[in-house]
Order: structure tokens, then C-alpha cells, then sequence
């Protein structure tokens, strides 16, 4: 990696830990688009990464502490939409869930990436549903809970609904870093609820990865 790549990254790292120590409450100036490019240009080192076996393994412990943090971040993009006692649902790792209000429901549609499938059958299933008429509880498969659906590691993907699966290279996460497919995405699910009679208009939709 070149020398100014190095010194940025190695700026950024002290960006990094200086604000990890900080309270959560003061805002962080740093720019994602600047923290992306130093490790999109780390990705193009390929394996020739210049990092001793220290450097490697903070380096892991940070970026591992980020990504959590990173998640729990866009976890909260679907929080506090209406109706506002509904319980936030799980997200299920190794998909999503699209969410959208119409008709004073919440409404949320499980989504799985590619090579992944439902745990159980929900064809006809597209959506589960939480309002004043659910007393505002999921009325989900799993009993009693917040969990909607599980994705599990399967090479065939017959349990759902085929708009209840991400296309091949395009999984939750990507679909979500570009406006287009997200965009694309929550307007297909919009359509299906319409489709099954909602009146009202969309609203609070989003898209969230586990
Ligand atoms: C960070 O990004 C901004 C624009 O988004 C750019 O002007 C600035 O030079 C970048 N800083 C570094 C250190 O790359
Ligand atoms: C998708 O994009 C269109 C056109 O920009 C916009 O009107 C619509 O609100 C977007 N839909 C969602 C769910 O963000």
C-alpha cells in the first residue's frame, strides 16, 4: 500500500480509537465515505498486506468491535415506527427484514439471501403482522416472541415466496448500500401489501440486515 494510504490509515485508526473512548452522545465528524475508501483501498492490497502479526490482530479486534457497532447502528434505521407499541422484531441473520405501516399495521416481511432458506414453510406467508388487533404482538410462527423467521444454510430455496429471497450476489447488505435496490426492494413489498388490500398509504418503510 502506498505511503499516503498507510498514513491515512493509520489516521483513521486513531480517529477510531479516540472516539471508541467517547461518549456516545457527542457526535463523531468522521465521514463513511473517507473510513470506506481506506478499506476499500486495504481490500485492494489483496494478500499483500504489509501488517506485522500485531498490527493484524488489533487491527482484527477493532474492526470486529465496528462491525458490531456498525450493525446495531442500522438495526436502529427501523425503530420507532408506528404503530409505536408494536416490539421490535428480530432480523434474521443471513437475510433481512423489509418493513412498512399501512392501514395503523406494522408489517414486516422476512427476507433471506441467496443459498439461504426459511426454517419453515411460508409461501403464502409473505409478511407477518403486528397492531391494536394482534394486541400488538408479532403474529409470527415462533410463539410467543419477536422472531419472525430463521435463514438457514440450504442450496434450494423453496419454503417462501420467490420475492422473499435476495437475487444471487446481491444479499441483504448490498441490496442496502445502494439506493436503487433498496428503493427497489421496499417498492416490491409495497406492492404485494397492496396487492393483499391495504387502503392506506406507506409509510416508515425500511430495509434492515441481520
Ligand atoms: C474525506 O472525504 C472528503 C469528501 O468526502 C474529502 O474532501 C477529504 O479530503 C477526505 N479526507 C481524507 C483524509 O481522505
Ligand atoms: C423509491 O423511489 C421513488 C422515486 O424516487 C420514490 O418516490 C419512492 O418514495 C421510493 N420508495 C421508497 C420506499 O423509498
Amino acid at each position: 500500500m502506498a505511503l499516503r494510504g498507510t498514513l491515512i490509515w493509520t489516521c483513521t485508526l486513531a480517529v477510531w480509537f479516540s472516539s471508541a473512548s467517547q461518549d456516545d452522545s457527542e457526535t463523531c465528524s468522521l465521514d463513511a465515505a473517507n473510513l470506506t475508501a481506506v478499506v476499500e483501498e486495504a481490500l485492494q492490497c489483496g494478500e499483500a498486506l504489509p501488517w506485522s502479526g500485531q498490527q493484524t490482530a488489533a487491527l482484527l479486534l477493532s474492526l470486529s468491535s465496528l462491525t458490531h457497532r456498525l450493525q446495531q447502528h442500522q438495526l436502529k434505521e427501523c425503530q420507532g415506527a408506528e404503530p409505536r407499541n408494536c416490539p421490535e422484531p428480530e432480523v434474521p441473520e443471513n437475510g433481512g427484514l423489509a418493513c412498512v405501516t399501512a392501514d395503523n399495521q406494522r408489517l414486516c416481511k422476512p427476507m433471506c439471501n441467496h443459498g439461504y432458506d426459511f426454517a419453515f414453510l411460508r409461501m403464502s406467508r409473505l409478511y407477518d403482522k403486528c397492531s391494536e388487533q394482534t394486541n400488538y404482538k408479532w403474529d409470527t410462527q415462533y410463539v410467543g416472541g419477536n422472531k419472525l423467521a430463521v435463514c438457514n444454510r440450504q442450496s434450494l430455496q423453496i419454503a417462501g415466496a420467490k420475492s422473499a429471497y435476495f437475487p444471487k450476489d446481491q444479499d441483504c447488505r448490498t441490496t442496502k448500500s445502494v439506493r436503487q435496490l433498496q428503493n427497489n426492494t421496499l417498492e416490491t413489498f409495497i406492492s404485494e401489501v397492496k396487492n393483499k388490500g391495504m387502503a392506506g398509504a406507506a409509510q416508515h418503510a425500511c430495509l434492515v440486515c441481520g
